[in-house]
């Protein structure tokens, strides 16, 4: 006996299925068929009460029609972006509804500038790396040919850690700072390797400056050297061109001017042409049609004895620049301070 016609009542489903136009219908068709109190659920209850003799037959054929209709569904519901670009949405889902944005982040200028930077060392062999912003004195100074009565080693340029006690930090290596320009990382590197070295040092550096438009108490540098038999004041400055050129492009002009440094000798200050006026002189410029990008020489041989290489076997140069200041050239910009105040009103443009 078969009081109840199956495939009758599929047909009925499927059209009904197939007729659905929004997500809450085929929610509430769901839930006539398919729910807890829903036509399979009847159909189940129902089993006991068939003749044994047609008990087998007709629990597969419910089972079969539930297998069915939970198809069905299924095909409906990933049919539903097709059928309702604004009228109703099927499972809730109304694909007409504006998203939710998620804002973007992005890299910060300072470090895109010092990645394209170190990206620039990096192809000609320079490897990246990065030291300690805590350091000492013998790295910081004694190393670097930096003497006793240097002013920098004055409590004014360099802020030397204290104990809670109100004293000085100290170690084997003279008392604690925080570094005060990235060159101590010549000092590292050299006292753990031989030569061959040639490494590029990205970081922040720490001075007692008064804030203004172009100091900061705290600033980023990039550190260079290279250290080899052989090297000399050629390649430094072909390094310096191919570096120049990359960051500013490939009309620019270079110029040296003999400095002081004394962890170099000779050294020397490079300028390159106006990045606005081409040379022509302008604000940016000061009317001189130059920019002074960095500090660089031949690394002094008192700092080869320092770290224990031979001044005679070896010969190296060293570079070091402001990362902030680059890029304030690079994008006009005229005050450091946007570059540390972290509004992302400024800091989205780039
Ligand atoms: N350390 C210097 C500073 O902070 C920059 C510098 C100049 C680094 C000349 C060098 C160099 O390696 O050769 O002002």
């Amino acid at each position: 006996m078969s009081v109840i016609d199956i495939d009758a009542l599929r047909k009925t489903a499927e059209e009904e299925i197939t007729a659905v136009s929004s997500g809450q219908a085929l929610e509430e068709l769901r839930n006539k068929y398919l729910g807890r109190k829903g036509v399979l659920a009847g159909l189940t209850a129902e089993i006991p009460s068939i003749a044994p003799e047609e008990r087998a037959a007709f629990g597969k054929k419910v089972n079969a029609l539930k297998g069915v209709l939970l198809a069905a569904f299924e095909r409906k519901q990933a049919s539903g972006t097709a059928f309702c670009p604004s009228g109703g949405a099927v499972a809730g889902v109304d694909i007409s509804m504006p998203g939710v944005g998620q804002p973007a982040g992005s890299i910060h200028l300072i470090t895109q500038v010092a990645e394209e930077v170190t990206g620039l060392f990096a192809r000609m062999g320079f490897s990246v790396e990065e030291g300690p912003e805590i350091e000492n004195e013998f790295n910081n100074f004694s190393g670097l040919n930096i003497p006793l009565e240097h002013p920098s080693r004055d409590n004014f340029d360099t802020f030397y850690l204290k104990s809670p006690g109100g004293g000085i930090l100290e170690e084997k290596d003279g008392k604690l700072l925080l570094r005060s320009h990235t060159s101590p990382m010549q000092i590292r590197v050299m006292r753990s390797r031989r030569p061959p070295v040639a490494v590029v040092v990205p970081g922040r550096v720490y001075r007692p400056d008064a804030v203004d438009a172009s100091h900061s108490f705290m600033f980023n540098q990039i550190e260079g050297f290279l250290v080899d038999r052989d090297v000399n004041f050629s390649h430094l400055k072909g390094v310096l061109e191919s570096f120049a050129r990359g960051i500013f492009g490939e009309d620019i002009r270079m110029r040296f001017r003999p400095h002081f440094f004394p962890f170099t000798e000779p050294s020397v200050e490079l300028d390159v042409s106006c990045i606005i006026c081409k040379g022509k002189g302008c604000p940016l410029c000061g009317r001189k049609g130059w920019l002074e990008i960095l500090g660089a020489g031949m690394i002094h041989p008192n700092v080869f004895r320092n770290v224990g290489y031979e001044p005679s076997k070896y010969s190296g140069f060293a570079f070091g620049m402001g990362v902030d200041r680059i890029a304030l050239l690079k994008y006009g910009i005229d005050d450091i301070r946007l570059l540390f105040q972290n509004d992302v009103r400024f800091l989205k443009q780039f």
